[in-house]
């Protein structure tokens, strides 16, 4: 069985690589033809850990090629992927341009029987209008409409994580309706993914709507456990609890576990924010309200906003002539994924109140550049005092604060007596609660983590008195 992804992004190329190293014979198609020249000479566009090393390998063993050529690509594959973006339209719904325009491509060069598996998330319903626009090429061609099965596989990986998720799934929903194809879509399907399915079966089959619908359940509950601890959080700051503790008490409890229950400066990146509101709007559509997935979606965008908060209530409104320091640009580790970063509200809140901001991030800095540069388009003065350092303590040199937006493990055991002896105020505001409260009290460091003991956080006012005096920061709002 050969195999197609149409879409060679971050879903697309884990895709095809770990296909590919199953075995199968794999071409990855995309429009932009830049991309595919650049894998076609070995270069990753994207970081993903693995990503280069299973692509190269399986490049030099013939197994995966790279084509921005579509009726190669169609008439390569038994199953055609489809692995396209489906950004957010002005009202927040699924744009399901690219998708409809490669079905278009599909019905525009199909000859013989295909296999056709969306795994771009979709709203429910779009299998529907897949089908439909293959048809309608198919019939402008004089060709019969029964060339093909369109069935749903969303896909669940973590960016960060992608191969192994792909490799080691947890689990594999696989949507196909009742028609003339059903057994054939569901044996390729059973072969497509056998190696997973040894142990224990893993596929969860379903109707391809219910499939659809999985996909946007999974992540907005996930997107729900985060907000519901953001606000936990910040409840546990007044009363002056500890999340961590919280977070360790709850999800001991097998009904809730451990998993997604940490408090932070709010989610990003290119799915949860997306698909939450993707979600609302089905629901609206039809009728129905979503209270808990809109109501997460309010406290996400509150949240990105704590630690500017929490920067203002100590030094002001006005920031001028203030220099911050941020550690990690990506929205979550071992990804260079700027989509839906809080560091990008984080950022244009800082350089609106007039501050200097310099960010240090391992993987993202130049992802970054090129998304603060869409965000600040005509307003490129602004941006000028935004720059990137080229390493952690770089970023710190002369810092009234650090504000810490993505757990980078290389930010996790920093040499705390070196940051003190850089920054102009020793005070770090970190969004991902990766230090220990106490341990940074002993440093003389004033600290505030999220939800991680407000008392603590504003004996700021103890490691004031070593301030200089012409420097020396407005006393926090509650001392
Ligand atoms: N990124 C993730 O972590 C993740 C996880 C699960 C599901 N998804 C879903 O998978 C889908 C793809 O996401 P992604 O992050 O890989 O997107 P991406 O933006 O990284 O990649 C999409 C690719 O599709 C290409 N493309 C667009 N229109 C095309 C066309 N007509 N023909 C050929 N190529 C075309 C683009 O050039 C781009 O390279 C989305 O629906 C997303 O919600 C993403």
């Amino acid at each position: 069985m050969r195999v197609t992804v149409i879409g060679s992004g971050y879903v697309g190329l884990v895709t095809g690589a770990c296909l590919a190293d199953l075995g199968f014979k794999v071409v990855c198609m995309d429009k932009d033809e830049d991309k595919i020249r650049s894998l076609q000479d070995g270069e990753v566009p994207i970081f993903e850990p693995g990503l280069k090393e299973l692509l190269a390998r399986n490049r030099v063993d013939g197994r995966i090629r790279f084509t921005s050529d579509a009726c190669d690509a169609v008439e390569h594959g038994d199953i055609l992927f489809i692995a396209v973006g489906t950004p957010p339209s002005e009202d927040g719904s699924a744009d399901l341009g690219h998708v409809l325009s490669v079905a278009a491509t599909i019905g525009r060069h199909l000859k013989s029987f295909k296999l056709v598996v969306n795994k771009s998330t979709v709203p429910v319903g779009t299998a529907d209008k897949v089908r439909a626009a293959i048809s309608h090429e198919l019939l402008h061609r004089g060709m019969s409409t029964d060339q093909f099965d369109v069935i749903s596989n969303p896909e669940f990986l973590k960016e960060g994580a992608a191969i192994d998720d792909f490799m080691r799934p947890d689990r594999i929903v696989v949507g196909v309706d009742d028609g003339p194809h059903r057994a054939l879509s569901q044996r390729m399907m059973g072969d497509l993914y056998a190696s997973f399915n040894r142990h224990h079966a893993r596929t969860v089959w379903m109707d391809v709507r219910s499939a659809e619908l999985t996909k946007y359940a999974a992540n907005a509950m996930l997107a729900a456990r985060i907000s519901f601890m953001n606000e936990m959080a910040n409840l546990a700051d007044v009363l002056g609890a500890d999340v961590d503790h919280i977070r360790r008490g709850i999800g001991a409890d097998t009904r809730i576990g451990h998993s997604f229950l940490y408090a932070g400066s709010g989610y990003g990146g290119s799915c949860f924010p997306k698909d939450t509101q993707a979600l609302v709007s089905t629901a609206k559509a039809h009728g129905q309200s979503m209270a808990v997935v809109s109501a997460t979606e309010q406290v996400n965008e509150r949240q990105k906003l704590i630690l500017v908060q929490r920067l203002v209530e100590r030094m002001g409104e006005d920031l001028t002539g203030r220099k911050i320091a941020i550690w990690g640009l990506a929205f979550k580790p071992n990804t260079d994924d700027m989509r839906e970063a809080p560091s990008r509200v984080v950022i244009r809140q800082l350089l609106k109140r007039g501050a200097h901001v310099t960010a240090y991030d391992p993987v993202a800095s130049h992802e970054a550049m090129k998304a603060l540069r869409l965000d600040f388009e005509g307003e490129e003065g602004e941006l000028a005092r935004f720059e990137l350092a080229a390493n952690d303590m770089q970023a710190l040199e002369g810092a009234d604060a650090l504000m810490v937006l993505t757990e980078w493990k290389n930010f996790h055991n920093p040499d705390f007596a070196a940051m003190k002896a850089v920054m102009r105020h020793a005070l770090i505001l970190d969004g991902r609660n990766l230090y220990n409260p106490e341990a940074l009290l002993d440093w003389g460091i004033a600290y505030q983590g999220v939800g991680r003991r407000n008392d603590l956080a504003l004996s700021f006012s103890l490691v004031r008195d070593e301030l200089t005096e012409a420097s020396a920061l407005p006393a926090p709002l509650h001392a």
